[in-house]
């Protein structure tokens, strides 16, 4: 997809498709409360007023992703004028463009268009033009994913080739630059959505690898990747455990960010759980919808898309991803309920349910990270089913040690279009995981299952400022979305993204 900017004036700009934005307001009267934005109220002249008794017949409400389509009949360029809904006046934001952007142009997409002008700036509104631009170019590239791959025929050849954003500001360097951030994010999220949605039998531990060590060195990353040799030297007993019940053999992936080489700080860790298959083990899941759990891996596709996106933005911070990743399969050689493993900071854990495997990995990742002295960790995991009966699908979980970074981490999200719940992470829930046998249980009972694997992961952060993101109810859509296919999300990596730019000195 070709994505440009363009100062024509919006009567001359060539293309099969051109949307346009319309809030729904309390205060307008005569127009059944929508409110047309500059660029429609532009379009709604030429037309002779059709928008505007489009909108007071009540036909178009301005909620947000609802679309109405007007043949122009050569009074413009464009073939076709959309207006899209930007949703209620006093929730208007950046996600609100994003989303309305990703509906348009998905929706355009499915109808055979090629060529799309989005016209969405709005005036009076508190979103800056840049990040405007740059959700409108998320939105875009966000919307029209698909993956395909596997399918033998594919929709025709239909697929936007091409974007126009129509502004003011067109020559601006700023908003080329916002245009440019808001495509190295969306591919990044793309690319992360590719490795979740690929089936098990093809993105294994070694596959998953293969992948990011060729992302590295496209975008110039150093990439290192642990053989099981090198797992056992340093005591990963975690990782080790976990995948002795596979015949895939399990990697270790760590990948360097050097954007401030001179600095003395190690800089931070992204650390992302990589089951590639989650059966749950001897502790085996129920049948139903265990295909999901090829999606078990969605953190590390979090940190390795992040990390592509970082590499491409060149923040000054250093950043180190790494990522556990194995399969979990139940076998002759499988570890069991009743096994006590050592994990790579010395610390024992008394397995009691071989599906709770996410704490056991990356508790070896998170002792490696505080090993390097890497501050603050952040990991990314489908971890827990008990976070998708707290927050559903439209929040993660968000369990940290240190409340700035929380708040950071809740910043970044905002303005990427994620959103992160914090939860509790009192003593008292640590009670649950003490163990007679070995320095902590595996699991606590069905209570508060989220925080009690936070509190156990908390115990090989060290002394580093550290926050756990739960992603298991927001990384996969189980139905397709008007902004969204059926499948991956993506989900975290634009937060992660967002927030090195944001650390930069
Ligand atoms: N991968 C699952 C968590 C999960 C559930 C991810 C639903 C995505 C959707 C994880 O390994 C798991 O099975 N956790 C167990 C832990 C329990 C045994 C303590 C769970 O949540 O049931
Ligand atoms: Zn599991
Ligand atoms: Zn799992």
């Amino acid at each position: 997809m070709d994505l440009q900017i363009t100062d024509k004036a919006l009567k001359e700009v060539a293309c099969d498709a051109l949307v346009v934005g319309a809030i729904r307001s309390k205060a307008e009267q005569n127009t059944n409360g929508v409110v047309l934005s500059k660029a429609a109220k532009e379009v709604d002249a030429v037309l002779g007023g059709l928008l505007s008794e489009i909108c007071s017949g009540g036909e178009f409400r301005g909620s947000l992703g609802e679309m109405t389509t007007i043949y122009t009949m050569g009074k413009l360029t464009a073939k076709r004028v959309i207006v899209v809904g930007l949703g209620p006046q006093d929730t208007l934001n950046v996600q609100s463009l994003r989303r309305a952007s990703a509906i348009a142009t998905r929706n355009l997409q499915q109808t055979g268009a090629q060529q799309v002008a989005l016209a969405l700036f709005l005036d009076d509104v508190p979103v800056e033009e840049e990040l405007a631009a740059q959700a409108q170019v998320e939105g875009a590239l966000l919307g029209t994913y698909a993956f395909k791959k596997y399918l033998h025929s594919d929709d025709n050849g239909r697929g936007i080739t091409q974007v126009w954003l129509v502004a003011a500001k067109a020559s601006t360097a700023s908003l080329e630059q916002a245009m440019h951030k808001g495509s190295v994010l969306a591919e990044a999220t793309n690319f992360a959505r590719d490795l979740v949605n690929e089936p098990p039998n093809v993105l294994t531990p070694t596959e998953l690898a293969n992948r990011a060590s060729a992302m590295a060195k496209q975008f110039g990353l150093a990439c290192e990747i642990l053989e099981r040799a090198q797992m056992q030297e340093l005591g990963m007993g975690g990782l080790l455990g976990v995948s002795q019940g596979s015949a895939e053999p399990p990697k270790f992936i760590i990948l360097r960010y050097q954007g401030a080489s001179k600095s003395a700080d190690k800089g931070m860790a992204l650390v992302g759980k990589g089951i590639t298959f989650d059966s749950g083990g001897i502790s085996l899941k129920p049948a139903e919808r265990m295909d999901e759990m090829k999606g078990d891996m969605a953190g590390a596709a979090a940190v390795i898309g992040a990390m592509q996106a970082i590499a491409s933005l060149k923040p000054a911070v250093n950043v180190t991803a790494l990522i556990p990743t194995t399969e979990n399969m139940p076998s002759g050689t499988a570890y069991h309920p009743g096994d006590i493993l050592r994990i790579m900071n010395g610390k024992t854990i008394e397995i009691v349910n071989t599906d709770a495997e996410g704490r056991l990995v990356l508790a070896d990742a998170l002792s490696y990270a505080s090993r390097e002295g890497l501050s603050p960790m952040i990991d990314v995991a489908t971890l827990t089913g008990a976070v998708v009966v707290a927050l559903g699908n439209t929040s993660a979980g968000l369990f940290s040690n240190d409340t700035e970074l929380s708040d950071e981490i809740i910043a970044a999200g905002t303005v990427a279009g994620e959103k992160f719940w914090p939860m509790p992470m009192d003593a008292e829930y640590g009670e649950q995981v003490k163990s007679d046998i070995a320095d902590v249980k595996q699991t606590g009972g069905r209570a508060a299952g989220s925080v009690t694997a936070a509190k156990i992961l908390e115990h090989f952060v060290g002394d580093a400022k550290w926050a756990h993101l739960d992603i298991a109810g927001t990384s996969y859509v189980d139905s397709k979305k008007p902004y969204q296919e059926k499948g991956a999300t993506g989900m975290a990596v634009r937060t992660l993204a967002e927030l090195a730019m944001r650390r930069k000195k």
